[in-house]
C-alpha cells in the first residue's frame, strides 16, 4: 500500500490547475447507459473511481474508452448492447456511487440487479430514497442476498418528494425519469452543481428536464435518448482543498481552471477566518495570513458548506487563533481524521456531531492513517504545516478522487513523495 511522506513548512506558491469533478463524472458515465449511441465526455479526471466505473460499465457490456496521452481526459462510452444489467458487490463495496446505475439500467433495460452499499468509513450509506422513488415510478423492487432486484416494463412518470435531500438519489431518479412514460416532478431535490451538470448532459442527449439546480425538477419522459458530447465541470472540492492549502501554508496560490461560483460557502468562510481571495471567472487566487481567526462551520447541502470540505477545514481550524466549532450534519461518522490530527498535536474534542477545535497548535509530523477520501486530503493539509515529517498510510483513499495530488502539490513547492510498501527480503 502506498504512503505519502510529507515534510511540512513550505508555503505553496504558483499556479495549480484543477481537474474535472469526480462527482459529476460518475453520474455522467452512468447516464451513458441510457442510450445505444456513444457519449463523449471531456475533462474526466484520472482517478480511481473513474476506473472502477469503467469496470462496472464494461461488466455490463458497455464499451468504455478512457483516453491517454493528449486525450487522457476524454472518455467515449458506448452501451449499445447491455448483456448483464448488474452491479456486483465487488465493485459497489469499493465505490458506493456504483448505485447510480440502478435508475438508468431500469429505465433502459427494464431490469437491474445492484448490490446494496452497506456502510463505509463515513457512516451508513442507505439507498432507501432511491428505491422509494423508483417504486413511485412503477418499479417492482425486491431485496435479497444483499442485492436490490428491480424490474419494470416501462417506468411511469410520477410526483416524488424526497424525504431528505440526497445528491446521488436526485441524480438516479432524474436519469430514470428521462425515459419514463409521461411527466415526473421531483421535489426537495439536491441543488449541487453536479446535479445541474448531469441535467445538462441529459438534455444534450435529448431529455426534457427543467429546474435542475432548484429544489423542484420537472422531467418530461421521451422514448429514446441519443449520444452527445459534454465537458464535465471542474472539481469544486479539489479546488477548495488547494485554496485551503494555500491559506494554511501562508502561500500565494493561483487555483485555476475552477468555477468560483461553486465555491461561495468556502470563500465566505475564509473571509471570516481572515483569508483574502480574489477571483476571475475561472480562477481563485488565495494569499495566506499568519493571523488566522477561529470561525464555526456547519455542513449543509449545497449551497451550504460542503461535508466534503469539513475535514480540510478542520486542518485550517487547528491553525486559527481561538476555538472553532465544526458541526457535521450530513454524515454520522465523519470525524476519523480528527483523531489522526490529534496524533499530530491538534486539540480536537468530538462531541457527537460537533468537533471543538482549539487553535492555534503547532502540529508535529507523525505516522497517520487515512480513513476515507476527504480525511486523507485533510491529513495532507495538516502535514504541509507540521514540523518535520508526516507519513500518511493508505493513500489509496486519496487516489479515488484527487488526480495526481502529489505532483500538483510538488509543482507549487510542497515536499511530498509517494513510497510503495517495502516488502521484507526473501530468505
Ligand atoms: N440518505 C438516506 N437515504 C438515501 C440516500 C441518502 O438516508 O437513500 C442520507 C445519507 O445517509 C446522508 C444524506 O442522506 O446522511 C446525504 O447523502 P447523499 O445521498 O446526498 O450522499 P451521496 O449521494 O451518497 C454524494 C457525494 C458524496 C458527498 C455527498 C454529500 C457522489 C458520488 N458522492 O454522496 O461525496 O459527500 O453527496 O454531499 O456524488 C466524496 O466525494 O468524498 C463523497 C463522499
Amino acid at each position: 500500500m502506498d504512503k505519502f511522506v510529507i515534510r511540512g513548512g513550505n508555503p505553496l506558491l504558483g499556479t495549480v490547475r484543477i481537474s474535472g469533478a469526480k462527482n459529476a463524472a460518475l453520474p455522467a458515465m452512468a447516464a451513458a447507459l441510457l442510450t445505444e449511441e456513444p457519449v463523449i465526455l471531456e475533462n474526466i479526471p484520472q482517478v480511481r473511481d473513474i476506473e472502477t466505473t469503467r469496470k462496472l460499465l464494461a461488466a455490463m457490456g458497455g464499451e468504455v474508452e478512457l483516453g491517454y496521452g493528449r486525450a487522457q481526459h476524454r472518455s467515449t462510452i458506448c452501451c449499445r448492447d447491455l448483456t448483464s444489467p448488474e452491479a456486483s458487490y465487488e465493485l459497489v463495496k469499493t465505490m458506493r456511487a456504483s448505485t447510480l446505475v440502478l435508475g438508468p439500467l431500469l429505465a433502459r433495460c427494464g431490469r437491474a440487479r445492484v448490490s446494496l452499499p452497506g456502510g463505509c468509513a463515513i457512516g451508513a450509506r442507505p439507498i432507501d430514497l432511491h428505491i422509494k422513488g423508483l417504486e413511485r415510478l412503477g418499479a417492482n423492487i425486491n431485496q435479497e442476498h444483499g442485492y436490490v432486484e428491480a424490474s419494470a416494463k416501462r417506468l411511469k412518470g410520477a410526483e416524488i418528494v424526497f424525504e431528505k435531500i440526497t445528491v446521488t438519489g436526485t441524480e438516479d431518479l432524474l436519469m430514470a425519469a428521462t425515459l419514463a412514460d409521461g411527466e415526473t416532478l421531483l421535489q426537495n431535490c439536491a441543488r449541487e452543481p453536479e446535479v445541474v451538470d448531469l441535467a445538462d448532459l441529459l438534455n444534450k442527449m435529448g431529455a426534457k428536464i427543467e429546474g435542475a439546480g432548484t429544489t423542484t425538477i420537472h422531467v418530461t419522459g421521451v422514448e429514446k435518448l441519443r449520444g452527445a458530447k459534454h465537458r464535465i465541470i471542474p472539481d469544486r472540492i479539489e479546488a477548495a482543498t488547494f485554496i485551503i492549502a494555500g491559506a494554511l501554508t501562508d502561500g500565494d496560490l493561483n487555483v485555476c481552471g475552477c468555477d468560483p461560483n461553486h465555491l461561495g460557502a468556502l470563500l465566505e468562510k475564509l473571509q471570516d477566518v481572515g483569508i483574502k481571495t480574489k477571483h476571475t471567472s475561472d480562477a481563485v487566487r488565495v494569499e495566506g495570513n499568519q493571523n488566522l481567526k477561529a470561525a464555526d462551520v456547519i455542513t449543509e447541502e449545497y449551497p451550504g458548506f460542503p461535508t466534503d470540505l469539513q475535514a480540510q477545514y478542520m486542518a485550517l481550524a487547528t491553525q486559527a487563533e481561538g476555538t472553532s466549532i465544526i458541526t457535521e450534519n450530513i454524515f454520522e461518522n465523519r470525524f476519523m481524521h480528527a483523531l489522526e490530527m490529534g496524533r499530530m498535536g491538534a486539540h480536537i474534542k468530538i462531541e457527537g456531531h460537533r468537533a471543538v477545535v482549539r487553535g492555534r497548535t503547532l502540529l508535529s509530523g507523525a505516522a497517520v492513517l487515512a480513513s476515507d477520501l476527504r480525511a486523507s486530503a485533510s491529513l495532507v493539509l495538516a502535514a504541509l504545516v507540521a514540523e518535520g515529517e508526516t507519513i500518511i498510510d493508505r493513500v489509496y483513499h486519496i487516489d479515488r478522487g484527487y488526480e495526481n495530488i502529489e505532483e500538483k502539490l510538488r509543482g507549487v513547492g510542497a515536499q511530498i513523495r509517494r513510497i510503495g510498501e517495502i516488502l521484507p527480503k526473501k530468505k
